[in-house]
């Protein structure tokens, strides 16, 4: 069928994102799993996301991965990337992904104050709340810094083609962006470049981790999981500082999240949240949210739309989410017109691991 590929038009394309090849601008958004016993990825993990590479996602990037401090996460299940054998887990990962014929990205994740305090560690938060999390100390910073460097260093080592450090969702990095949970009165607070010096702090850190041509990826939101609406930036101008210290710090891309892909961020502009974050600083932005989860998306106007704004330039690549978690060959299926192998996404597809 013809009319699909059509639509896809240049998302099925081979592009480059800072100098990294990638065989078309689909990548797929990272997503937790709880697959990785002990923090160790397991060959059914790497078979997963080869199987999305494969079936021609361009770059596919990691669930969050822990770095390696204690106060990273607590879950047992959610992958580590720590030297020995998490490290040996992440190398059979990207082989496999490699030999799809794909790249992969690193996600690497602190969960902040959303780590549960089950083995005697308190979360970790910029300023400390009333629930007794503890308010990151300088020398915190330190360590921190220590712990991301060093993850983006096994990263490097275990075969990854780039990172991205996760600053979205409320989670550390994003709880330094956000005002409602950044109260430091230090120079990690405060005004908008404040509140984006820890960020940028471990961006330049892992920068100088991992080899100058890596590209390095930062993802970042408005909303959180616990508040949809939530902003860390109420203008262009207060995003502009923001994403300007990541491009400073040595970010090649954003990694912009949002729940729908066509929902504008600020009053008297249609510019998505990627949009903005290419306009403001030049630099390449992938978008997401709620793209082709159901079947009639392929062959709609929104598809259109949305092929026709990176074809604008607006923004890059293209991120899918839920629907890959049932549909591992959505792309290869839209591309050949086969919709009818293609089933809608359901949320029981979060239970199923293929
Ligand atoms: C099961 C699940 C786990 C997720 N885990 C992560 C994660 O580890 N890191 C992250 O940045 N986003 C995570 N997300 C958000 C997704 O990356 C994506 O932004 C979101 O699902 C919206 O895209 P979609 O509408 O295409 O699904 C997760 C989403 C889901 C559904």
């Amino acid at each position: 069928m013809t009319s699909t590929t059509t639509v896809l038009g240049s998302l099925l394309e081979p592009t480059t994102l800072a100098g990294l090849p990638l065989t078309s601008r689909f990548v797929m958004a990272p997503m937790t799993r709880y697959h990785s016993p002990g923090g160790v990825p397991t060959p059914e993990v790497a078979a997963y996301y080869r199987r999305r590479a494969a079936n021609r996602v361009g770059l596919i990037i990691t669930e969050g991965v822990l770095v390696g401090h204690p106060s990273a996460g607590h879950h047992t299940a959610v992958p580590r990337m720590t030297a020995g054998p998490a490290e040996r887990g992440w190398r059979r990962v990207t082989d496999e992904v490699h030999a799809g014929g794909g790249r992969i990205a690193a996600q690497l994740w602190h969960l902040g104050s959303a780590r549960e305090a089950v083995d005697g560690i308190s979360a970790w938060t910029p300023s400390g709340t009333p629930r007794g999390t503890h308010a990151m100390t300088l020398a915190d910073i330190d360590d921190l810094l220590a712990a991301y460097a060093g993850a983006a260093g096994v990263a490097v080592r275990a075969g990854f083609d780039a990172v991205e450090i996760h600053a979205a969702h409320g989670y550390l990095l994003d709880e330094f962006l956000w005002p409602h949970t950044n109260r430091r009165t230090d120079r990690f607070g405060g005004t908008p470049a404040g509140r984006a010096a820890f960020p940028a702090a471990v961006i330049r850190a892992v920068r100088a981790a991992i080899p100058a041509a890596m590209p390095l990826v930062v993802r970042f939101s408005q909303f959180k999981e616990r508040d949809y609406a939530a902003r860390i930036a109420e203008s262009p101008a207060e995003l502009a500082v923001l994403l300007e210290a990541f491009a400073a710090a040595g970010a090649d891309v954003l990694h912009a999240s949002q729940r729908h892909f066509d929902d504008p961020v600020f009053p008297g502009s249609p510019r998505n949240l990627a949009g903005w974050a290419r306009h403001l600083t030049g630099l390449p932005s992938i978008t997401v949210g709620s793209v082709g989860l159901t079947r009639d998306f392929l062959g709609s106007d929104a598809l259109r739309a949305l092929v026709g704004r990176v074809d604008a330039g607006e923004f890059d690549l293209v991120s899918l989410g839920r629907i890959l978690l049932g549909n591992p060959a959505w792309v290869t299926l839209a591309a050949a017109g086969r919709l009818d192998e293609i089933h809608d996404y359901r949320k029981s597809d979060e239970d199923i691991y293929y």
